[in-house]
Formats: C-alpha cells, sequence, structure tokens
C-alpha cells in the first residue's frame, strides 16, 4: 500500500494509498462520515459510508476528537463537484491516539490565548500557510544567491562588540572573558568572508533588546546578509532589486494556494517588477513635510509633535507609510544623514554630512524590509568613527585589519525575514512570521 501525502494526491486517482495525519474535523449525518484529516502537507476530505466499512471501523471514527492522530486507508477519488479536489473513500482506520479535548476550536479565540499555546497553534491551516510561505522565501533566498555566485559564511552569534548600537544589546557573562553580547547582526564578520571569497552571505538569528511591542519587531529574528567586495552604493541597490523582485516573484509562482487561503491580493505583489524608485533622504522628507506628517517625540508629559518634519532624524511607521503611499513597488530611500545611522557607513564624498545608506520600504505600509550601505573602507575614517561612537576600540582591530590589508570598496544589505514574510503573507503583526516569536513580553512557549 502506497504512503501518500495530500499535497501529492491527484497522482493517485483511483488508487489506494494510505495516509498518516491527524483528525482536523468530522461531520456526520447518519450512515456517512466525513472526516477531515490534514497531515501538514494539505487537507483532504475522507468518506466512511457506513455499509462499505466493517463494524471496527465505524464505531472508531466515531471515537475520534480533534487532532487525534491516525492512519487511514482508502481509494482516492475525484470530488464529484469540485475541480482539481480530490477525497479519500476510506475502508480502514488504525488509531495511534485519541486526543484530549482540544482547547484551539474552529471559533475565534485571542491573540495571547492563541501565543500561549502556539506549539498548537502552529497546526491551524493559516498558521501552516505562513510557514511554508517562510520556507518558500528562504529557499527561494538561497537559490538566488548559490546561483549568482555567492559563498554562503556563517557569522559567530557571540560576539565581543555591537554592530547597530548599543542601546539595544543583550549581554551574558562568557566564563572568565567578561561580558559577551548576542549579534545585532553578521554583517561585520561577513565583511571579512567578502574579503576572502569575494561576495558572501549570513543567514541566521540576530538579536535586539530593543523594548517596543510594534507590529514589527521582535527580539529574535533572522537576518539575511550578502556583503560584496568591489561594490559601491548603486551597485548595491541594482542587487537589491533583483533579488527582491526574483523572491516576490518566485514565491508568488510557488505559493498561490497558500498566498489565497490567506487572502493575499496577490496583484500587488506582482507588481514586484524592476526597477523599483529610488529616492534620497531629502526627497522622502519633502514627501513628509508635503503631506504635513508631523515628528513625533515622546517627553516627559507625553508626546511633542514637531513640525516640519527635521533634517537628521529616523523614520517611524507614520512616516515610512506616507513615503511609500504613492508608489505601488519597495521604494529605496538612499543617502541619510550620517548621524542617523551605523559607525561603518561610508560617508558622501560630496557632502561629508550624508551616509551612504538605503533602507528599503515595503508597498503598502508594511514598513522597512531591507537596510544596507556601502563601508567606510577607509582606515582612519573608520577608526575615528569607533571613537566618536565610543566603541572600544581594541575589540575592532580585527575589524580595522580589514582596512589595513588590502581595503576596497564594498557594500551589502539586510534583509529581515520576518519582515518580508509580514509583508508578502500580509500580516497584522509579525509575531505569526516565525514559529516561536520572542518580543519583550513573552519567552514561552
Ligand atoms: O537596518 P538594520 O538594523 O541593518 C543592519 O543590521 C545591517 N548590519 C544590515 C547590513 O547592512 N548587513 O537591520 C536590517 C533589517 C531591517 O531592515 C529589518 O528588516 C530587520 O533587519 N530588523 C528587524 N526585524 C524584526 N525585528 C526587529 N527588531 C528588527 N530590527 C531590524
Ligand atoms: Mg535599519
Amino acid at each position: 500500500m502506497q504512503r501518500v501525502s495530500v499535497s501529492k494526491i491527484s497522482d493517485y486517482t483511483d488508487q489506494e494509498v494510505t495516509i498518516n495525519g491527524w483528525l482536523y474535523n468530522i461531520r456526520s449525518s447518519g450512515k456517512l462520515m466525513f472526516p477531515e484529516i490534514r497531515d501538514g502537507s494539505g487537507i483532504i476530505q475522507g468518506v466512511v459510508v457506513k455499509s462499505a466499512v466493517s463494524e471496527r471501523v465505524w464505531e472508531d471514527f466515531s471515537k475520534l476528537t480533534q487532532e487525534s492522530s491516525i492512519k487511514v486507508k482508502g481509494t482516492v477519488s475525484k470530488h464529484p463537484k469540485k475541480e482539481g479536489v480530490f477525497e479519500l473513500q476510506i475502508n480502514d482506520v488504525e488509531i495511534i491516539q485519541i486526543a484530549e479535548p482540544y482547547p484551539i476550536t474552529p471559533k475565534e479565540h485571542g491573540v495571547e490565548f492563541l501565543m500561549d499555546r502556539r506549539h498548537l497553534w502552529l497546526r491551524s491551516p493559516r498558521q501552516v500557510s505562513i510557514l511554508r510561505v517562510r520556507n518558500e522565501i528562504i529557499q527561494t533566498i538561497r537559490d538566488y544567491m548559490y546561483d549568482n555566485g555567492f559563498i554562503l559564511f556563517d557569522t559567530p552569534i557571540f560576539t565581543p562588540n555591537a554592530c547597530e548600537g548599543t542601546s539595544t544589546l543583550f549581554s551574558t557573562e562568557y566564563f572568565d572573558m567578561g561580558k559577551a553580547y548576542l549579534s545585532q547582526s553578521g554583517q561585520l564578520y561577513a565583511e571579512a568572508g567578502a574579503m576572502a571569497l569575494g561576495k558572501v552571505y549570513t543567514l541566521g538569528p540576530t538579536f535586539r533588546a530593543e523594548n517596543s511591542m510594534t507590529r514589527r519587531h521582535l527580539t529574535e529574528f533572522w537576518m539575511m546578509e550578502p556583503e560584496m567586495a568591489f561594490y559601491d552604493i548603486d551597485d548595491d541597490m541594482d542587487l537589491i532589486e533583483d533579488f527582491l523582485e526574483n523572491v516576490v516573484q518566485r514565491v508568488l509562482k510557488n505559493c498561490r494556494k497558500e498566498l489565497e487561503l490567506l487572502g493575499r491580493n496577490v496583484s500587488k505583489l506582482e507588481n514586484v517588477k524592476k526597477p523599483f524608485p529610488r529616492i534620497t533622504y531629502d526627497e522622502a522628507i519633502e514627501i513628509l513635510i508635503k503631506k504635513d506628517i508631523p515628528l513625533i517625540r515622546k517627553t516627559s508629559n507625553g508626546e511633542e509633535q514637531i513640525r516640519p518634519f527635521p533634517w537628521g532624524e529616523d523614520f517611524g511607521a507614520p512616516h515610512e507609510e506616507a513615503i511609500v503611499e504613492d508608489f505601488d513597488k519597495p521604494v529605496m530611500v538612499h543617502r541619510w544623514p550620517a548621524e542617523a545611522k551605523s559607525f561603518y557607513m561610508k560617508r558622501d564624498p560630496s557632502n561629508p554630512k550624508i551616509a551612504l545608506g538605503v533602507d528599503v520600504l515595503a508597498p503598502e505600509g508594511f514598513g522597512e524590509i531591507i537596510g544596507g550601505s556601502q563601508r567606510e573602507d577607509n582606515f582612519a575614517e573608520l577608526e575615528k568613527r569607533i571613537i566618536e561612537h565610543q566603541l572600544p576600540l581594541e575589540e575592532f582591530q580585527w575589524f580595522l585589519d580589514l582596512r589595513r590589508y588590502g581595503s576596497v570598496p564594498h557594500s551589502g544589505f539586510g534583509l529581515g525575514i520576518e519582515r518580508m514574510v509580514n509583508w508578502i503573507c500580509n500580516l497584522e503583526n509579525i509575531r505569526e512570521a516565525i514559529p516561536f516569536a520572542r518580543r519583550p513580553n513573552r519567552i514561552t512557549p
């Protein structure tokens, strides 16, 4: 007997097969039962005809509760009315375990209730679809990188220093060597990789001790960071464009069913084709001023609105939304005020107040998905920045070595995997974009 997965069922029309799975739901009407069986790859409706099966089989099905684990045998048939839908005419069942009353039922539950039961919530069709899209995004990224000559370069998570500002570092004791920090980004190490291998990428977990409970922030998230020797900021943006188009179009092609289940308007994603708009930070500010979007600053007695939006400030969610509103593609905002950005970014040769950084804002108000830049490749300049940012110079000597020995112009970027999933799946909140979200108020399950 063939053991098959639901996703491959159409290959077995009129054949006898076994499906191993869980009871998702069951309806009965006297002499017929319609168990829905899920196996992780999909859900299939079974048909149990009382007069056609043994008494034992009929009774076993009567006992089954939601999420009971079973092996069923039957013949695959085409649904009498629905094109492309298959059913299983069941003739036998083996019960593996009868599930206790399942806490998650098809009725509506609150999000915190579901997050407390995340280990079970993951089994729902919506969560399964999101995780399948996530899988496709990551596989596409890996294939794109491999096909374009990038070498996978795994970077450490325990690090002795900050990469993206010292205010968001998680620390831990590291034997008798003092504090180690959980990496905020693999970039600094990827730069060493690029000098060794030309074009590299790293894909792994990164950590930010940001005490923000927004719809877009996690304390532990996955980042994909390519780093390329001999790339300037424009080469970097060309790569971002080609890369994003490629990933989005392949996910669209391979995850139609999942996106449909999620209610995603795919025509918006079909637009994601080169070229993308490239605007400078100054042009972005003009949009904010024209739309009268203020900077909101927290003060001791609440909030203060500052108009017009002052030059030099980073954008928050309302600003990102206003900037992308009139575009139907990802928007690349480049050439940022240096003071708003990280120490390693190269300054614009024509204006030292400007850093050669780029942020990519997703359309439809999903916010920043990519941050990238051309890196400072001049030894003296970089050393000065490290000191200005009050970073421990001795811990950066190895990083400075990359500018001592054969320094070259180089660039890279970081894509937040969950931000990407958020956008592609059109999620309300980033907590659904990763199997087990870590946020300031949650570390279990
Ligand atoms: O803009 P960021 O901080 O850039 C870097 O870390 C660079 N070192 C990347 C590089 O050039 N190699 O972070 C990059 C991306 C953001 O655009 C966002 O998508 C994601 O990482 N990100 C977060 N995602 C979820 N939760 C958070 N707290 C995030 N912080 C950043
Ligand atoms: Mg950023």
